[in-house]
């Protein structure tokens, strides 16, 4: 079966699609990266993207000057422009609008920090250690209009051990979310799933 076409979009430093592009490689991996997007061109990810031998664009949201629409717009294009398939958020700061996760129903995927429905939004390991509780994790989803909602497609999980700050569960957390997402996009690609 012809590989499903990938892009990803990203806003920093691209750890996630680091893991994503190092996992296409491989020859049975049933999806190829495509494209990397960033809203930022100084996200530190575009290099990394570019330096395992992967197309980037950035779209800079800036430019747009708060016209979410024709930011999306330009984004939207730019996908279709080379025939993505499917579309991985990794640390992609910007939320989109209803009118764009529609066209990209049940193709676009978002990793998040925590074991969701806990802790959607921001700061989820902070607000994690916070609440004590005793397992902490990674969660694939695919994208809907709510933000951090959607079908899930794949969660693993950390203990949180005592002294644990921020930094130390991030870390622990990201580990996990590097082999997560990975086994994630393969389940989607193979049609493993449904949103
Ligand atoms: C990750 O923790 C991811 O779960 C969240 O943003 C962070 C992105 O990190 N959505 P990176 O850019 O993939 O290194």
């Amino acid at each position: 079966m012809a590989k499903k076409r990938v892009a990803i979009l990203i806003s920093g430093r691209g750890s996630n699609m680091t893991a994503l592009i190092e996992a296409a490689a491989a020859e049975d991996y049933p999806a190829q990266i495509v494209l990397v997007v960033s809203n930022r061109p100084q996200a530190a990810g575009l290099e990394r993207a570019r330096g395992a031998g992967i197309a980037t664009i950035v779209v800079d949201h800036t430019a747009f000057a708060g016209d979410r629409e024709a930011f999306e717009r330009a984004l939207d294009a730019k996908l279709r422009a080379n025939d993505v398939e499917l579309v991985c958020l990794a640390g992609f700061m910007r939320l989109l609008s209803p009118w764009f996760v529609t066209r990209w129903s049940g193709r676009m995927l978002n990793i998040h920090p925590s074991l969701l429905p806990q802790f959607k939004g921001l700061d989820t390991h902070r607000r994690a250690l916070a609440a004590r509780v005793a397992r902490h994790g990674a969660t694939v989803h695919f994208v809907v209009p709510e933000m951090d909602a959607g079908p899930i497609v794949a969660q693993d999980s950390v203990a949180v051990h005592d002294g644990d700050i921020e930094e130390t569960l991030a870390a622990r957390v990201l580990e996990v979310e590097h082999r997560l997402y990975p086994r994630a996009l393969r389940a989607v690609a193979e049609g493993r799933t449904r949103a």
